[in-house]
C-alpha cells in the first residue's frame, strides 16, 4: 500500500521502491508514531475535525495496533515504504474507511519530524542518565582509590598526585557532558506537529493541544523551520561525540595502565578476553572497543552535517538520511556507557605499583624548587638548580629525597633538614591537591 500515487500514470521502478524505502530502519519509531497519531486525534475530535465516534475507533485501531506490534501478532515488516504507511495502512485495514480520516491536517513532513523529536527526547535523557550513572560509578571508585600515583604530561611523569584525584577529573567531565545532553534536552523541547507540509493546515487545528499532549513545552515559532530543522540531532550528536571523546580518552589509560609496562590496574576477567595463539594474553577489549566505536558516532555527526548543509528550506527527502546514525550512535553510547561503568566498577587498582612508580620518577623535583623559592632562591634561578640536582641523582642512581644534606648543599647553601619534610610526597599532597579540593 503507498499513501500516493493519484497523480501517477506509471508506477514505481522497483529499484526505485527499495531505495526510497526506510520502513527497514525507521519501524523503531513505531511508538513514537503511534503516539503522535492517538495526540493528533484526540486534537482533531477536540477540534471538530472528527465526531467522537470516529475518533474513538482511529484511538482504539492505534492502541490495538501498538498492543499487536509489542506482542509480535504484528511484525514490523512487510513492503511498506516507511513506518507512517505501514501504521495507516494497519489502521485502515483495521478498522476501515474512518482509519483514512487519520491523515487530515497532517504531512508526513511533521509526522516524522514529531516522532524524531520524541524519541530523541526519550533516548537523549536516557543516555544523559547512563551518563550521570557513570560519573557517579567514577566517583565511587575514585573514593575508594586515595592511593598515591604519578601524573602525568606529555606521558612522562611530572608531578605527584592520588588515583582519587586523576578519576574524579572523568567525573568533571562526565558532569560537563551530562548537563550539555539536559541542556540540548531543554532546547528540543518544542513541537512540530501541526506545521503540515510546510505551511501549516488551513484546518482549523490546535497546535497547543498536541503539543501538550505529548508532552512538549511548546509548539515550535515557525512551521517551515518546524518540519526541516535537524539542529536538535545534531546537538546531541556532538554531545555524544564529546562523551565519546571523553570515553576513549579514559579507555586508553585503563589499555596503557593495565599493560605489563604500567601494571596501574587490573580489568576484571568479565570484560576482557584471551587470545586463539597466545596462551598467556588477556587483552583489554572492552576498552578498545570504546576507544574505536568512537570513530563511527563522529562519522555520525558528520555524515548529518554533510547531508544538511545544503537543503534549501522546507522538507527534502535528503533528510529521511538522519535517521541510521542518530539510531546507531544511539545504541553505541547506551552500550559504551553501561560497558564502561561495569569496567570501573570491578577495576582492580594497583596502588604497590603506583606507589613504586612514583618513588622512581623525580615527581618531587618541582617542590624542591618551590622549597629553594621559600628560603629567597628566584625560581628561575631554583628550576636550573634543581635540574643540575636531577642530573646528580641520574648518575648516582638516586631519588632526591636520598640525598644527604652535604650532597645537596653542593648545588645551594640555603638546603637544611626541612628539606625532607618538604618533599615528601604525602606532605606534598597535603598541602597540595588534597588541601585545595575535596
Ligand atoms: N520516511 C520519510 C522521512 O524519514 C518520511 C517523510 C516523507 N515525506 C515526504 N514528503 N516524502 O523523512
Amino acid at each position: 500500500m503507498k499513501l500516493w500515487g493519484g497523480r501517477f500514470r506509471k508506477s514505481e521502478n522497483k529499484l526505485m521502491e527499495e531505495f526510497n524505502q526506510s520502513f527497514g530502519y525507521d519501524n523503531v519509531l513505531y511508538k513514537k508514531d503511534i503516539e503522535g497519531s492517538l495526540a493528533h486525534v484526540y486534537m482533531q475530535v477536540k477540534c471538530g475535525l472528527l465526531t467522537e465516534e470516529e475518533g474513538k475507533a482511529i484511538t482504539d485501531g492505534l492502541v490495538g495496533i501498538l498492543e499487536d506490534i509489542e506482542s509480535g501478532k504484528l511484525p514490523l515488516e512487510g513492503n511498506y515504504e516507511d513506518i507512517h504507511t505501514f501504521t495507516e495502512a494497519n489502521l485502515i485495514e483495521r478498522i476501515g474507511e474512518t482509519g483514512k480520516k487519520l491523515h487530515t491536517a497532517r504531512s508526513r513532513n511533521d509526522q516524522v519530524a514529531v516522532d524524531m523529536r520524541l524519541y530523541a527526547k526519550e533516548k537523549g535523557s536516557e543516555i544523559a542518565d547512563l551518563t550521570a550513572m557513570l560519573k557517579d560509578t567514577i566517583k565511587a571508585k575514585a573514593d575508594e582509590n586515595p592511593c598515591i600515583m604519578p601524573g602525568y604530561t606529555h606521558l612522562q611523569r611530572a608531578q605527584v598526585v592520588t588515583f582519587k584525584h586523576h578519576l574524579m577529573a572523568y567525573h568533571s567531565m562526565f558532569s560537563r557532558d551530562e548537563k550539555r545532553l539536559r541542556n540540548a534536552l531543554e532546547i528540543l523541547d518544542e513541537c512540530p506537529l501541526g506545521c503540515g507540509a510546510l505551511a501549516g493546515t488551513t484546518h482549523d487545528i490546535n497546535r497547543e493541544i498536541t503539543s501538550e499532549k505529548l508532552g512538549f513545552k511548546k509548539p515550535v515559532d515557525n512551521f517551515m523551520d518546524g518540519v526541516s530543522d535537524r539542529d536538535y540531532l545534531l546537538e546531541l550528536m556532538s554531545d555524544f561525540s564529546i562523551i565519546m571523546m571523553h570515553l576513549s580518552r579514559l579507555s586508553e589509560e585503563l589499555i596503557l595502565w593495565s599493560s605489563q609496562e604500567f601494571k596501574f590496574v587490573e580489568i576484571d576477567d568479565l570484560y576482557s578476553t584471551g587470545s586463539s595463539i597466545m596462551p598467556q594474553k588477556k587483552n583489554p577489549d572492552g576498552a578498545e572497543l570504546i576507544r574505536g566505536k568512537t570513530g563511527r558516532v563522529y562519522g555520525n555527526l558528520f555524515s548529518l552535517f554533510t547531508v544538511m548543509k545544503g537543503i534549501p528550506l522546507a522538507y527534502n527527502k535528503d533528510m529521511q538520511e538522519d535517521k541510521e546514525g542518530f539510531f546507531d550512535s544511539v545504541r553505541t553510547l547506551e552500550m559504551c556507557l553501561e560497558i564502561m561503568a561495569r569496567m570501573i566498577e570491578t577495576l582492580k587498582v594497583r596502588d604497590d605499583n603506583m606507589k613504586k612508580a612514583v618513588k622512581g620518577g623525580f615527581l618531587n623535583a618541582t617542590e624542591v624548587a618551590d622549597y629553594l623559592v621559600k628560603k629567597g632562591t628566584a625560581f628561575r634561578d631554583a628550576h636550573g638548580i634543581v635540574g643540575n640536582i636531577v642530573i646528580y641523582c641520574e648518575d648516582h642512581n638516586k631519588a632526591i629525597e636520598e640525598l644527604t644534606l652535604e650532597e645537596l648543599s653542593q648545588f645551594s647553601d640555603v638546603f637544611d633538614e626541612e628539606i625532607y619534610d618538604f618533599i615528601d610526597y604525602e606532605n606534598i599532597l597535603n598541602k597540595g591537591i588534597k588541601k585545595n579540593l575535596k
